[in-house]
C-alpha cells in the first residue's frame, strides 16, 4: 500500500488527492480505480447520488496516461435526443434548420482523452445504438453526414440505475451494457462508512471558511455528533452541503447544532424543546411513565418512586395526570 503522511494518513495514488476518507471502504475502491485508470479500459461506476462517481471520473483520467488531453463530461439527462445525438457527435452544416456551419461534438473534443458519460441509464436508445458503434469501432457519425469519423476515446459512464434491470425492462441495450460495464466500481455511500463523515465535515469546514473569509476553527461536539447520526441519503454531496450552509450561517469560531438545518437539529437530544430541560416536566413525564408501568396504581408507584403515598396524589393533582 501507499506510503503515509505525517498524520499517518495513507497518501492517494496521483489523481486522487482530493478524495476524502480514510474508511476500508474508499481506500479499497481507491487502489482499484487507480489500477484500472492505468489501463484504456471502460470503467462504469456505479453508486447512489453524492457518492462521488464524477469525482472518480476525474481523478481515473488525471491518473490516466491521457491526463494531458481533455476530460469531457456529459450528463445523459439534459438533453433531448436531438439536440443530445448533435452534442455528442456533432453535425454537418445544413444537417437542420439552425445548423449553420459543421459543429464538433463532444466525442471529437475529447480525442485522444476522457468521455464522461453521466446518467447513461438516462441514453436514448436511439443513441445506445451509436456509442456503441463508437465502442467497438471508434467510429461514428456527424448527424448530417454519410461519411465516418474515428475518434481516440476512453470511455467513462456512471449511474444510479440499475442498469441490469433496466436491460431485463427493455430500456437498455444489452449488448452496450456489457461494452460499458468491462470494469465495474461500486462506490460506497456514506452510511456504510460512518468513520469518513467527520474527516469529509473537517475537510469541507477549512474549505468553505477559508472560501467565505470566516476565522471559524472547528465544530461542537454536539454539531459532530448529529452528523454521525444522519443517514445521508444524498451522501458526500449533501454533507457538503450542509457545512457550506453551516458556515454562513455562523457567526463565532465554532460550529453548533444551530446552524443545521431545522430537521437535524430536531435529531439532536441537545436541542429539543426548552420544556424538557426543566426540572418539573421531566419529573412530570417520569411519574407519567411509572403510573402507566403500575396500571395507574398509586401505592406501587409510590414504592417504585421512592415518595410518599400522599406525595404521589399531590403530583399528579399538581401536573394534572390521568
Ligand atoms: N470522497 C470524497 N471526498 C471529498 N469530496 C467528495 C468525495 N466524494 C464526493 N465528493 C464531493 O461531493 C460532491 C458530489 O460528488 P459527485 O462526484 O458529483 O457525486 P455523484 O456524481 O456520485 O452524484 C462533489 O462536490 C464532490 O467533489
Ligand atoms: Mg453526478
Amino acid at each position: 500500500m501507499a506510503a503515509a503522511d505525517t498524520l499517518g494518513r495513507e497518501r492517494r495514488p496521483p489523481g486522487f488527492e482530493q478524495v476524502i476518507g480514510q474508511s476500508v471502504a474508499i481506500r479499497q475502491t481507491i487502489a482499484l480505480a487507480a489500477k484500472v485508470a492505468l489501463s484504456d479500459a471502460t470503467v462504469l461506476l456505479l453508486g447512489e447520488t453524492g457518492t462521488g462517481k464524477e469525482l472518480f471520473a476525474r481523478a481515473m483520467h488525471a491518473s490516466s496516461t491521457r491526463a494531458d488531453r481533455s476530460f469531457v463530461a456529459l450528463n445523459c439527462s439534459t438533453f433531448s435526443k436531438e439536440l443530445m445525438e448533435s452534442e455528442v457527435f456533432g453535425h454537418r452544416a445544413g444537417a437542420f434548420t439552425g445548423a449553420m456551419r459543421d459543429k464538433k461534438g463532444l466525442i471529437e473534443e475529447a480525442d485522444g482523452g476522457s468521455l464522461f458519460l453521466d446518467e447513461i441509464g438516462e441514453m436514448q436508445m436511439g443513441l445506445q445504438a451509436k456509442l456503441l458503434r463508437v465502442l467497438e469501432t471508434g467510429e461514428f457519425f456527424k448527424v448530417g453526414s454519410n461519411v465516418s469519423d474515428r475518434t481516440d476515446v476512453r470511455i467513462i459512464s456512471a449511474t444510479n440505475r440499475d442498469l441490469k434491470e433496466e436491460v431485463s425492462q427493455g430500456r437498455f441495450r444489452e449488448d452496450l451494457f456489457y461494452r460499458l460495464n468491462v470494469f465495474t466500481l461500486q462506490l460506497p455511500p456514506l452510511r456504510e462508512r460512518k468513520g469518513d463523515i467527520l474527516l469529509i465535515a473537517e475537510h469541507f469546514l477549512g474549505v468553505f471558511a477559508e472560501k467565505l473569509g470566516k476565522d471559524i476553527t472547528g465544530m461542537t461536539q454536539a454539531f459532530a455528533d448529529v452528523l454521525c447520526r444522519q443517514m445521508w441519503r444524498g451522501n458526500i454531496r449533501e454533507l457538503k452541503n450542509v457545512i457550506e450552509r453551516a458556515i454562513i450561517l455562523t457567526e463565532g469560531k465554532v460550529l453548533d447544532v444551530d446552524s443545521l438545518p431545522v430537521q437535524m437539529q430536531a435529531e439532536s437530544p441537545q436541542l429539543q424543546p426548552l420544556t424538557l430541560f426543566d426540572l418539573a416536566s421531566v419529573e412530570k413525564m417520569h411519574i407519567q411513565r411509572v403510573l402507566k408501568y403500575t396500571d395507574g396504581n398509586k401505592v406501587e408507584a409510590a414504592r417504585l418512586l421512592n415518595i410518599g403515598l400522599t406525595t404521589v396524589y399531590r403530583k399528579i393533582e399538581e401536573y394534572g395526570l390521568q
